[in-house]
């Protein structure tokens, strides 16, 4: 268990601890004694992740203990209220109780769903996350938000729900896809944009070797992205200001992300794309001057992300009819977080469509 690091976030009685280290699975089932109160686990995973490490934490637990595991199919239409009735259907089977533990082994995908399970079965059992993509190590398991997909928008039914614990192995990073590599890299570049100019000049320097999914070169980003959101979320946990800012180029990357209906483009790559609208619009008001847009438009480059392939591309249009629905459905209001350097975000309302456009130009005009 060399190299193991720990962050507390800290939300009164709500805390919780996120264990990094680098091939640290078989200290799971230690790590659930300090909150487990009875010996029952079922772990939520999907195929390709299980192939890989479903075994290995098993193999963590001792007879005593009943474990149990589902695999959902890959992929973002797991999210739904259909799967969720599936899992407590064999949750009810296995006769888990009100004293359970679930562990969400996988990516976003199966963090956002399992952790809904756990916050609404029984009215809420013991969550404890093993993120395993990049995106979900440094987004998507710190921060309490989990939820399903309506078919009428996305992440529209969920709650706040903390874990009881997060265990992020940056060993298992080594078998990510490239493409799922690239889409971490995305909301890792969005907080040294928001929240922290050394870690943005750092990825600038390794931007030629950080593709390669070296642990000791990812161990130390890792680990800064992770304490960053635990420490916005730990400033406004259910997301009434500061939070906020992690939503840079998200409103871009959302209407880039619904125009291919979630299937041409994934979240991280979008959010990449986003950024760069999100320049363009802080560059355009004058938040940022021209050196600080062109050093963020390399780095975002160098991720080589563009928009899918083939005749079916938005326009302006299309693009902005999206943001206001999406406006209505989440009763959002019509701020964009902007950069003011490189390191420093802040939410500005933007009620002129020009300036939503500009934005969406940045992407559309090489697309
Ligand atoms: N709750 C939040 O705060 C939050 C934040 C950001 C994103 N999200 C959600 O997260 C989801 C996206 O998550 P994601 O990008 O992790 O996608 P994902 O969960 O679909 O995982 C990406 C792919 O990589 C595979 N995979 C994961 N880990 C692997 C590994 N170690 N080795 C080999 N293959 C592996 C998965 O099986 C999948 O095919 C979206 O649904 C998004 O809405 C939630
Ligand atoms: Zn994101």
């Amino acid at each position: 268990m060399e190299k193991t690091k720990s962050i507390f976030v800290d939300l009164n009685e709500r805390s919780y601890t996120i264990v990094i280290g680098d091939d640290i699975y078989n200290g799971v089932a230690a790590y659930i004694e300090h909150f487990a109160n009875n010996r029952q686990v079922a772990i939520i995973t999907t195929p390709p992740v299980a192939n890989f490490y479903l075994k290995k934490v098993i193999a963590a637990f001792q007879s005593e203990w009943q474990v149990i595991s589902y695999q959902v199919p890959d992929g973002e239409e797991s999210k739904s209220i259909a799967m969720a009735q599936h899992l407590y259907s064999w949750l009810i089977r296995n006769h888990f109780e009100r004293k359970a533990t679930i562990i969400a082994l996988g990516g976003g995908v199966i963090g956002d769903l399992a952790g809904f399970i756990a916050a609404t079965y029984l009215r809420g059992i013991n969550l404890m996350h093993i993120p395993t993509s990049l995106l979900a190590q440094v987004d998507s398991s710190i921060g309490g938000k989990v939820g399903v997909n309506h078919s009428l928008g996305k992440n529209i039914i969920g709650a706040f729900y903390q874990p009881r614990l997060v265990i992020s192995d940056i060993s298992v990073l080594t078998t990510l896809p490239q493409e799922e590599f690239i889409c971490g890299m995305g909301e890792i570049i969005k907080y040294g944009f928001i929240y922290d100019g050394d870690l943005f000049t750092g990825l600038e320097k390794k931007v030629n070797t950080i593709n390669q999914h070296n642990p000791d070169e990812l161990l130390p980003i890792v680990h800064r992205c992770i304490e960053i959101k635990s420490e916005i979320v730990t400033k406004d946990e259910r997301e009434s200001g500061l939070r906020a800012i992690l939503n840079f180029g998200h409103t871009f990357g959302h209407a880039f992300e619904s125009f291919y209906q979630y299937q041409g483009l994934k979240h991280g790559q979008a959010v990449l794309l986003g950024m760069k609208c999100a320049l363009e619009v802080s560059r355009k008001l004058d938040l940022i001057a021209e050196p600080i847009f062109k050093r963020g438009l390399a780095l975002i480059d160098h991720m080589q992300v563009e928009l899918p392939p083939g005749i079916n591309k938005p326009d302006i249009n299309d693009l902005l009819k999206i943001v206001k629905h999406d406006k209505k459905v989440t009763q959002g209001r019509n701020n964009l977080v902007l950069l003011t350097a490189i390191g420093a975000a802040k939410v500005v309302p933007v009620e002129d469509e020009s300036l939503l456009a500009k934005g969406f130009e940045a992407v559309l005009r090489k697309g």
